[in-house]
Order: structure tokens, then C-alpha cells, then sequence
């Protein structure tokens, strides 16, 4: 079995997804970068390690980034999950992770990276939005997909609402990539995701919902 972490900030609807799939390894631990991250509470609720590793105790992000690496690896992680993690991590930290380090962006990448992507796609006018989950490079909220699905923008969706359509699919599709790259049917190579076994075809890693 692999050992996997998950790294969050807030209030960790994700992680949750993620923890309730029963996914075919062991989550480690949940590591927040905040120690008042709601999400710490249910994890521990259901019995698993938490650690806060806190951003403000650190006078520069490499240091930060060099404490919270040592914090995953004595966790023994094969996978580090980021599920609502708001901070920016270093080139070095993603380097040393890459292949298998994970986000979930509540956007289709590459559009609307960065923050506000539910007020950024009403005020373009897309007439579709989602979420992608990707392995990440060191450029933020980049790099080779994994899985993306896809929700209708509707005539009188406000951000909330909008946002609301994309997070019950973000639950789907993070659960849906962590489970792929578990069981080794998901990987990277040479900077781009394979997909092996029953997972090649485009429904696999393209979710759109019904009715959408
Ligand atoms: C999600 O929309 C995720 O895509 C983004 O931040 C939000 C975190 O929500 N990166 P939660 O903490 O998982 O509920």
C-alpha cells in the first residue's frame, strides 16, 4: 500500500472527498500550513495524522518549504495531495516532488489560473467552467492534466453558485486521479500524463456531468 499526504489551508471539502473514497493506500497525514484550518479538525476526528507546519514561524519560503519537506517525507509519502493549499511552494520543493505532487484547480487549465476563477469565467463569458487536476511544475497552476470536467455556465449563475457546480466535481475528479496514480494506471512521463489500462479513453479523464 502507498502512503499518501494532503495539504490544506481551509476548509477542506477536498480532502474530505479524498479521505471518504477510501482510496487504495494510506493517508499519512493531512498537513496544514494553518493551524485554525477547519479541515485539521475532521481529520483528526477520524483518526488521521494531522501537522501544521505554519508559514508566519518562517522567515523566507525556502525555509518554509525546506520544514514542511521534511515534514512529508517523515511521513513516508509516495503522494503528496494538494487539496486547497494556498501557498506557493518553491521550485526546489516541486523538483524534489515532481511526479508525484498533485492540485486541484477550480478552473480549465490553462485558463484561469490563479485566484477568483468562478468571477474571472462569469465576466469573460465561457459558456462552460470546471476544474482540472494536474501534476505541478514549478510555474503556478501549470502542468500536465490529469483529469478536467467540465459544468455549464448558466444565465443567472453568480460566483457562488457557479463555484458551488465546479467543487462537487473537483470531489469527483480528485478522487478519480489520486485513485489512478495509487494503483499505478496514472503517471508521468517525459512531462506528460499516461493513462494506462481501461482509463485511455477520453471519458476517463474528461468528466462532464449530465445534464451539463
Ligand atoms: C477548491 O476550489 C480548490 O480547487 C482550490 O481551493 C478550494 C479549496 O476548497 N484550490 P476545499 O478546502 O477543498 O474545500
Amino acid at each position: 500500500m502507498k502512503n499518501y499526504v494532503i495539504l490544506i489551508s481551509g476548509r477542506g471539502s477536498n480532502m474530505q472527498a479524498l479521505l471518504d473514497a477510501r482510496l487504495p493506500g494510506t493517508c499519512s497525514a493531512v498537513i496544514s500550513n494553518r493551524p485554525d484550518a477547519a479541515g485539521l479538525a475532521w481529520a483528526a476526528a477520524r483518526g488521521v495524522p494531522t501537522a501544521v507546519v505554519d508559514h508566519k514561524a518562517f522567515a523566507s519560503r525556502e525555509e518554509f518549504d525546506t520544514a514542511l519537506t521534511a515534514e512529508i517525507e517523515r511521513r513516508g509519502a509516495d503522494l503528496v495531495l494538494l487539496a486547497g493549499f494556498m501557498r506557493v511552494l518553491g521550485e526546489a520543493f516541486v523538483r524534489r516532488f515532481e511526479g508525484r505532487l498533485v492540485n486541484i484547480h477550480p478552473s480549465l487549465l490553462p485558463a484561469f489560473p490563479g485566484l477568483h476563477t468562478h468571477e474571472a469565467a462569469l465576466q469573460t463569458g465561457v459558456r462552460v467552467h470546471g476544474c482540472t487536476v494536474h501534476f505541478v511544475t514549478p510555474a503556478l497552476d501549470c502542468g500536465p492534466i490529469i483529469v478536467q470536467a467540465v459544468v455549464p455556465v448558466l444565465a443567472d449563475d453568480t460566483a457562488d453558485l457557479l463555484g458551488a457546480r465546479v467543487l462537487a466535481q473537483e470531489h469527483l475528479v480528485y478522487r478519480q486521479a489520486a485513485q489512478g496514480i495509487l494503483e499505478g494506471r496514472c503517471r508521468l512521463e517525459a512531462g506528460r500524463v499516461i493513462w494506462t489500462s481501461d482509463t485511455t479513453t477520453g471519458a476517463a479523464v474528461l468528466r462532464v456531468p449530465a445534464g451539463a
